[in-house]
């Protein structure tokens, strides 16, 4: 075996790498939490492309500062997701998002189905041609699994002949394994 994912992040940011090339672009972390997703981005992106952050937690901003500092292609908003349309972007390669709430923080502060899809109209929207998003999402939770059904609906209606938009799980993991949700914008 090649490659061995200990986890459906792991595995996303794998495909991600395997399929495209962020080097110069812009991305945008929808869930910024603690800062390794943010993280990965900037490492991908390097330091000619920009990362766009959010989250609503001032915590977790912190602690994404402590984290990462203040690198010139970091910018971080305290906003939910929802409201990305309200900013001036260039056009986007790839929006990350990983969705719940902080792992140790405050579960009643998580990611919620109706704002969730209104993010990812707005990010596919501002995708370039060859972009992507890929949305980690976990349905072992009441509020969680709701977001699924969201999510999966929300992507299953994208025009195929501009989108195309897959799903993948680990089947036999216990305990409601997270699920991957990958929209990329086709080259027509
Ligand atoms: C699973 S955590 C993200 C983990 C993070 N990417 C990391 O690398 O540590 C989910 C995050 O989504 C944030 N969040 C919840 N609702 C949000 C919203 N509407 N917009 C942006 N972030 C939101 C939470 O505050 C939490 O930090």
């Amino acid at each position: 075996m090649k490659h061995e994912f200990n986890s459906a992040m792991a595995f996303s940011k794998f495909y991600l790498q395997q399929n495209y090339s962020f080097e110069g672009e812009v991305a945008i972390d929808g869930t910024v939490g603690n800062g390794h997703d943010t993280e990965w981005l900037l490492h991908a992106v390097g330091t000619t492309g920009h990362v766009y952050g959010f989250d609503i937690q001032s915590d977790a901003l912190e602690a994404t500062r402590t984290r990462l500092g203040r690198p010139e292609n970091l910018t971080l908003h305290q906003d939910g997701h929802e409201n990305l349309m309200h900013y001036d972007f260039d056009k986007v390669a790839c929006v990350l998002y990983n969705l719940g709430y902080l792992p140790r923080g405050d579960k009643s502060i998580s990611t919620q189905g109706t704002t969730t899809i209104q993010s990812i109209q707005a990010a596919s929207e501002l995708l370039k041609v060859g972009g992507v998003i890929m949305i980690l999402a976990y349905p072992g939770h009441d509020v969680g699994k709701e977001e699924c059904e969201w999510v999966e609906s929300h992507l299953a209606d994208y025009d195929q002949r501009k989108f195309q938009a897959w799903k993948f799980t680990f089947l036999n993991q216990k305990n409601n394994p997270p699920l991957m949700y990958c929209l990329e914008k086709r080259r027509t």
